[in-house]
């Protein structure tokens, strides 16, 4: 009977860090979401970052990964899902890791205000 008692406090005490919050779950797809991690370009909380730049003669063409923090989740959606960006690469996500990826910008947005 001691020894159910042990088993049952153990699965009590550490089954617990077994379970990742929505916010864990969301953070780890933001950082690899079956491909390179989407902070890589668009940054920690998906403010936008500048990916290079060039120059074209006398212009200086720069490379950007936008803000994806304020937009609607429609426009969310149809960016990952209609493969007509041109530097991004395609992924392939289902609509509810879509939904939990545009959770976790909107929530991190509030969090932090830099990069
Ligand atoms: C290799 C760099 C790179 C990675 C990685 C990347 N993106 Fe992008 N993303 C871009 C660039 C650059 C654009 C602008 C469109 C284009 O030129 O492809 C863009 C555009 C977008 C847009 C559309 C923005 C708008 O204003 O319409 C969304 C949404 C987006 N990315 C979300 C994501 C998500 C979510 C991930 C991770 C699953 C991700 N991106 C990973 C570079 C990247």
């Amino acid at each position: 009977m001691r020894l159910i008692g042990l088993i049952f406090l153990v699965v009590l005490v550490y089954g617990e860090d077994s379970f990742i919050t929505k916010e864990e779950y969301a953070k780890m797809l933001y950082h690899n979401p079956r491909g390179i991690g989407c902070h890589k370009c668009h940054g920690e909380y998906g403010k936008g970052e500048i990916l290079g730049r060039y120059k074209e003669g006398n212009r200086t063409i720069i490379i950007q990964a936008p803000n994806i923090t304020t937009l609607s989740f429609k426009k969310f959606y149809e960016a990952l899902t209609s493969g007509k960006h041109r530097l991004m690469p395609h992924y392939f996500l289902t609509t509810q890791e879509i939904k939990t990826l545009y959770y976790y910008l909107k929530s991190s947005k509030s969090k932090s205000s830099k990069r």
